[in-house]
This record gives structure tokens, C-alpha cells and sequence, in this order.
């Protein structure tokens, strides 16, 4: 089955993850009853390969849908991408019943979502990601926002999609970085939640000799190796289709999505945003976590030495960025967005798929984690 259903206490919606998944958009805005104008705010660097030829298809099908391409980057989850995003809708006569597609990574899902969620009070908003990060991540949910100069996502909504479309084609063309990065994702899920899925990927990985030879790109559409990676995805997203159902406005186990973010961020931030990507980051924050946690008794060292492995084999690396402080990591986690009342609340594994929330953390295991 292609497709989940995230049911929360005021939302239910479906998440499908599939091959050539795009190409059935129309019949399923017809199927939800939409008949307003449809709004694809686009990523500008695939909007000739997706965007356009989307818009002709929907045109086709009889929708009234046009396109607004949105300049690729953080730099456009600010006010001023927010706000050529409400001209164009306003000075076009944008109403209730319409739809905002939003179409890209994770930039364009943040941004667009949040227009949607508050141009006339609330338009529905569909989520397509492009990017691996999008789909396992930031499309699903209802997270969106933009970010303030003094932190990143400092300013949005919960405003849930009608639907994400998550077409893993698009894939095929997404420089090999920025796949690594949405790996670390995907390996994140599988520690927090799913032993099953790691398994599967250390399976995968070791099948297709990735040890000495990371997975570079997305395989082209149609081969099996594409069908098997896609069923791998979709596993991953089940976990945050699941953990968002139990816990949409993150009152306790949406926090541990936030598994290898403490440090991750730290270092993003440290490092000036933009030197590594967030799955980058993640991914060395992930390590030094479970460090920590080998480091309190709660996992054995095993699970450390597995996770750095198969981080590896998706092109992921878990060392701290050469000439970066450890005192200066640590003060940086204090500004975590997860501090509560000073101590900062680490998603810790207990095991492969299990993880606890600690805040008594000693100092001593993160200093030597970040050694
Ligand atoms: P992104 O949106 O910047 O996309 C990364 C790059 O890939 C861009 O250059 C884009 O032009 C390009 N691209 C996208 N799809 C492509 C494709 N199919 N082929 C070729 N190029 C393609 O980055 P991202 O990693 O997708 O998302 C990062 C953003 O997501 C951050 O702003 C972060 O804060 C946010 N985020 C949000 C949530 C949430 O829950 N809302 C969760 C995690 C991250
Ligand atoms: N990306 C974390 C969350 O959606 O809660």
C-alpha cells in the first residue's frame, strides 16, 4: 500500500509515497472535493522539470492552477518570499475554497505552508516534496513557518495538508549531498522507532556494497533498486506519520523527531548555517548522542559503533567539524529550543527503535562526546 493516513484528533489526511506518484495529482484534488483555483509555489530549480509540466497537467484535468516559482535557498523562508507569496495570491484573486500546492524541499513547504496557513485566515495547503528531507520530514506534520534574524523557525503555524504527494522520481535529480542528508533522517527514524527499518537498511547496504562505497545518487526511475529504496523511504515516513498522529502539537513524543538535533543544530550554527547541511549535522549530533546514552548505561556501545556504520553507508560521516570548540558546542545546546527551565532535554536511544527524554545529562559524557 502506497499510502498512510495521518489521524490526529482534529485532522486525518493521507501520505503517499510512490514512484510516478505526481502524475495521479489531478483525480486526487478531485477526490478531496477541491474545486477552487490551485497555486503551485514552486522551487524555481525544478520548476521546469516538475513545476510546469505539473501546472499543464492539472490545466488539463480542468483546474484553474498557476505557478509562482520561489527562488531556491533559506534565504527565501524570510518576509520577503512570505510576502511576493501573498501578493501574487491577493492580486490574483485568491478565495477560501482555493488550494496552495507547495512543491520543493523543505524551504518552499515551511514557506508556502505558512502562506497558506494565514492568507485570508487559512487556505487548504497540499505538500509535494522534491527533496528526501521533505518527504520524511518537513512535509508531513503541519510544522510551517519562516525564519526571524534571530533563530531559524521562529515565526509559523501548525497548519496540516489536505494531502502529501511525495513523488520519489523527483529524486533522480537531487544533487547526491543533499540525498545524503535526508539519509540521516531516515536513519534517524529507524533508531528512534523502528529496529525493523534499520535492519532493512543495514541489509541494503551491505547487499549492495556500500560499506567501502557510500550510496551516491538516487537510482532512475523504474529500476528495482529505486522500488526497494521507495519502500525504505515510506517505512521511514510510517514512523513520523505515527509519532505526528500520537502527538501533533508537540506536547511530549513529537520531541523525539529531535533525536540527533541538540548538537546537530549547535554545530549548524556554530559553523555558520549553510557549511553543513541539517542531515549533515544531524547525523554527527546523532552520534554524539548515543554516546551519550552508551556513556549513562541506557544503550551498549554496539548500537554507537552500528549507527556510525550505517550512517557511513549512506554517505554520512559523524566527526565534529575540524577547529570547532567543545566548550563552544555546549554552550550552544543551552539555546536548544528543547531547554526547559535551563537543562536541555537530549533524545537518548535505550536500544535500536527506543528512545527516552532525559534532562540529567552529565556534563563530563557530553564534553567527552563532543571529544
Ligand atoms: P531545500 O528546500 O533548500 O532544498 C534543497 C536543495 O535541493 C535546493 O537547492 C533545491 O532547489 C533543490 N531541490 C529540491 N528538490 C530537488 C529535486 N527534486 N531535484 C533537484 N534539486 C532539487 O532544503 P530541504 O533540505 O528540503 O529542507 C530544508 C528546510 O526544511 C529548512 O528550512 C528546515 O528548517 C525545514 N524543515 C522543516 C521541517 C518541518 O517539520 N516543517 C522539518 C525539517 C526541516
Ligand atoms: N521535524 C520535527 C517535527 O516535525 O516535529
Amino acid at each position: 500500500m502506497d499510502q498512510l493516513i495521518v489521524t490526529t484528533s482534529s485532522h486525518r489526511y493521507p501520505v503517499v509515497v510512490a514512484a510516478g506518484a505526481l502524475a495521479s495529482l489531478p483525480e486526487r484534488l478531485a477526490e478531496l472535493g477541491l474545486g477552487g483555483a490551485l497555486w503551485l509555489a514552486c522551487d524555481a530549480a525544478v520548476a521546469p522539470r516538475y513545476g510546469e509540466p505539473l501546472v499543464a497537467r492539472l490545466r488539463g484535468a480542468g483546474f484553474a492552477a498557476q505557478l509562482h516559482g520561489v527562488p531556491s535557498g533559506e534565504a527565501s523562508k524570510g518576509p520577503e518570499e512570505l510576502w511576493r507569496l501573498y501578493s501574487w495570491m491577493i492580486g490574483g484573486g485568491v478565495e477560501r475554497r482555493d488550494a496552495v500546492l507547495a512543491l520543493g524541499g523543505g524551504v518552499v513547504g515551511d514557506l508556502a505552508g505558512f502562506a497558506a496557513a494565514t492568507v485570508l485566515r487559512g487556505v487548504a495547503v497540499v505538500q509535494l516534496p522534491t527533496t528526501l528531507l521533505a518527504i520524511v520530514d518537513s512535509a508531513v506534520g503541519g510544522k510551517t513557518g519562516i525564519n526571524h534574524p534571530l533563530g531559524k523557525n521562529l515565526v509559523g503555524a501548525f497548519h496540516q495538508p489536505l494531502l502529501v504527494l511525495a513523488d520519489t522520481d523527483t529524486l533522480a535529480s537531487l544533487p547526491p549531498r543533499e540525498l545524503r542528508a535526508g539519509w540521516a533522517e531516515v536513519i534517524k527514524h529507524g533508531v528512534i522507532a523502528d529496529a525493523g527499518l534499520f535492519a532493512e537498511l543495514e541489509e541494503l547496504a551491505a547487499a549492495e556494497g556500500w560499506g567501502e562505497r557510500p550510496l551516491a545518487g538516487w537510482p532512475t526511475a523504474g529500476a528495482p533498486l529505486a522500488e526497494r529504496l521507495t519502500a525504505l523511504v515510506r517505512r521511514a515516513v510510517a514512523v513520523k506519520v505515527g509519532v505526528v498522529s500520537r502527538d501533533e502539537r508537540e506536547q511530549g513524543e513529537r520531541i523525539t523527531l529531535n533525536y540527533g538535533h541538540t548538537i546537530g543544530h549547535a554545530v549548524e550554527a556554530l559553523t555558520g548555517y549553510g557549511a553543513l547541511l541539517h542531515g549533515e549535522a544531524v547525523a554527527i549530533g546523532m552520534h554524539a548522542a548515543a554516546g551519550i546514552a552508551a556513556g549513562m548505561g541506557l544503550c551498549d556501545a554496539g548500537l554507537v559503533e552500528r549507527q556510525r556504520r550505517l550512517l557511513a553507508a549512506y554517505g554520512l560521516g559523524v566527526a565534529m567539524p575540524p577547529g570547532l570548540d567543545p566548550a563552544a558546542v555546549l554552550a550552544a545546546t543551552l539555546r536548544d529550543k528543547k531547554v526547559r527551565a535551563g537543562r536541555v532535554r537530549w533524545v537518548l536511544p535505550t536500544g535500536l527503535g527506543a528512545v527516552v527524554v532525559r534532562d540529567d545529562v552529565p556534563e563530563a559524557l557530553v564534553r567527552a562526546a563532543l571529544g
